[in-house]
């Protein structure tokens, strides 16, 4: 017995999976296994003998059974150790984005506009969307009784019970910036501002939001002339083209004397937006000579500097080069509609390399 025992514990020790734990079971406590042949002998003996025997076999076969089962589990919990080894996962790791995110065609014009204006110049400047009506409409020449405050459809900020100083308003134009960019550098200047816009309008062309790109030049004996080809310049290249055809009508800003806001020559045929065709005229700018009472607000002796200045509708601009006819689609976060006007995130629009491959 004492043989049978050694045998057996040794084998259960070495076994290595559970096949080998049950084809050492089926050997020795199984129904045809060794000790119940033992067992069946017990009849041949005498009664003594039998009664130290028997319960010996039981005993014996029960050490064997309870090896067997707490094999059995160390095994098992080997096997799971493995797995949990083997099957560790890292669930801090960025998720795997199924395809690649894009530019919205806005991010793409502005940076496509700010390349332009780069070669020629200009540095880019940047001020609140949250404006002191001072910054957004008086130092703009737009005095408090002035219609033009009413016709922007400004959103204007709410104030504590009980203070009676003017409201911010979130900024109707990116104007403002002129000024504090005159404040901050003097003259002479050439800066862009391109940023977010606000007012209250809603339809095919006009959403609550919107971009605009200011242009601001000073100097010494700039005119009319200068601005004209700045913008003519401007225009061919965005649209990649080497004729576009503007139209120059004279108009009134308060911030500028004399003004003219600049169209370009469209068509809406079949719901497509295309430019240099048809007979349709889309307003993209307003632009003009800097008024002299605008320059002085900017810090800026009017007598001996003058200046241009000009507002760009960025959104009309990426409307008309991506032939896309509503511009309230631009924020619908609609992801169809961003990977299909969507461009390359890496393809950094230069004049050299092309804009918008
Ligand atoms: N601020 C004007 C607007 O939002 C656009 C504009 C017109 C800007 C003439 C200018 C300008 O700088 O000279 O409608």
């Amino acid at each position: 017995m004492d043989d049978l025992k050694a045998k057996y514990l040794g084998q259960i020790a070495e076994a290595a999976d559970e096949a080998a734990i049950e084809a050492i079971r089926v050997a020795a406590v199984g129904k045809k296994g060794e000790i119940a042949l033992m067992m069946r002998e017990l009849g041949k003996m005498t009664p003594e003998e039998r009664q130290t025997a028997g319960p010996a076999l039981n005993a014996l076969k029960d050490e064997i059974n309870s090896a067997l089962a707490a094999k059995k589990a160390a095994l098992a919990d080997a096997a799971l150790d493995e797995r949990l080894r083997s099957e560790w996962l890292d669930v801090t790791l960025p998720t795997r984005p199924r395809r690649q995110g894009t530019l919205h065609p806005i991010s793409q014009a502005s940076e496509e506009l700010t390349a332009i204006f780069a070669e020629m110049g200009f540095a880019v400047a940047e001020g609140p969307r949250i404006e002191t009506d001072w910054y957004n409409f008086d130092a703009l020449n737009i005095p408090g009784h002035h219609p033009a405050r009413a016709e922007m459809d400004t959103f204007y900020m709410a104030r504590a019970e009980g203070d009676n100083r003017p409201p911010h308003v979130l900024r109707t134009h990116t104007s403002p910036v002129q000024i504090r960019s005159m404040e901050l550098q003097g003259a002479p200047i050439r800066v862009i501002c391109p940023g977010g816009v606000y007012r209250a309008d809603y339809d095919q062309t006009h959403t609550p939001m919107f971009h605009q790109v200011e242009g601001l030049a000073i100097d010494k004996g700039i005119s009319m002339a200068n601005l004209k080809w700045t913008l003519e310049e401007f225009v061919k290249a965005f649209f990649e083209v080497d004729d576009v055809e503007l139209r120059f009508r004279a108009s009134h800003f308060p911030f500028t004397e004399p003004s003219a806001e600049v169209d370009i020559r469209c068509s809406w045929e079949g719901g497509q937006l295309k430019i240099g065709e048809g007979d349709d005229w889309l307003e993209i700018l307003g632009s003009g000579m800097v008024h002299p009472k605008v320059i002085a607000a900017g810090g800026i002796d009017p007598d001996v500097y003058q200046g241009f200045a000009f507002g760009i509708g960025i959104d009309r601009l990426a409307m008309l080069k991506y032939g896309i006819p509503d511009l309230r689609a631009f924020f619908d976060s609609d992801l169809r509609w961003l990977r299909h006007y969507g461009f390359a995130a890496l393809d950094m629009p230069n004049l050299h390399g092309g804009l918008s491959r």
